[in-house]
């Protein structure tokens, strides 16, 4: 693998759920792109294709020559490929090994970098980046909020942030999966995201179904304005 060596990680990030460690199993990282082609469909958004969800992103965050981004939780690549093939440069980004590995396989000869690294505690230098995108790695991560304060550090003053998760909808099943024995998986409400956001302004939030695509712009500190102009 060509991934980068990640930087020295805290102990305490090695306390994952168990959706975490399931993704550190090899026929889990090799199943999961065509469990990713028909998740959100049998979530629950109907009609909801990889090819729809990659149009949503190139059009509202216009990743493009020039950019750096970061594909955090990059699972088999979906979202560092469409970067990527949009001209962007990609920094594509996982705990998990076999994943990255899938990856790199699927995602080949498009320049993007790998790194295997936990993203609550990444290590890497603040401002780093242009863009973020996160792919439900905020349902499994065993910190959301942790998480969430870690790629916005990570971003640069007028940067912007894409988040697809399924929120929080009260169900049976939620429920169950949120219990550490059966996954240990959140489901968050947008209200909290933009909560644990303070420095970001939601610009777009979509629910289709339960799945919620959001795009955050982090503002430039004393600057409204510009804020207003880029947002
Ligand atoms: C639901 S998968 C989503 C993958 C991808 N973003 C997508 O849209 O297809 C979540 C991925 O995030 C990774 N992950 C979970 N918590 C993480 C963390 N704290 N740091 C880095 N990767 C994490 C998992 O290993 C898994 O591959």
């Amino acid at each position: 693998m060509n991934a980068m060596p990640g930087p020295p990680q805290h102990q305490e990030n090695l306390n994952l759920t168990l959706a975490q460690r399931s993704n550190l199993w090899p026929p889990t990282a090799r199943a999961y792109h065509a469990w990713r082609a028909r998740s959100l469909r049998l979530l629950g958004a109907p009609g909801l294709t990889l090819a729809r969800e990659a149009a949503l992103l190139r059009a509202l965050c216009r990743p493009g020559p020039g950019q750096q981004w970061l594909d955090a939780g990059t699972s088999s690549g979906f979202y560092a490929g469409v970067l990527a093939r949009a001209g962007a440069e990609v920094l594509a980004a996982d705990l998990s090994a076999p994943m990255l590995q899938e990856a790199q396989r699927r995602q080949r000869g498009l320049g993007i970098q790998w790194a295997q690294l936990n993203l609550e505690a990444s290590g890497l230098p603040a401002h780093r980046f242009d863009g973020v995108t996160v792919g439900a790695t905020l349902n499994e991560t065993h910190d959301p909020a942790r998480l969430l304060a870690e790629l916005a550090r990570l971003l640069r003053p007028g940067g912007q942030l894409w988040l697809m998760y399924l929120r929080r909808t009260a169900g049976p099943l939620q429920a169950a999966l949120a219990r550490p024995a059966l996954g240990g998986l959140s489901f968050p409400d947008p209200a909290w995201v933009a909560r644990a956001l303070p420095g970001l302004r939601l610009t777009h939030g979509l629910n289709v179904g339960a799945v919620r695509f959001e795009r955050h712009y982090k503002a430039v500190e004393g600057n409204p304005q510009e804020l207003c102009k880029n947002a």
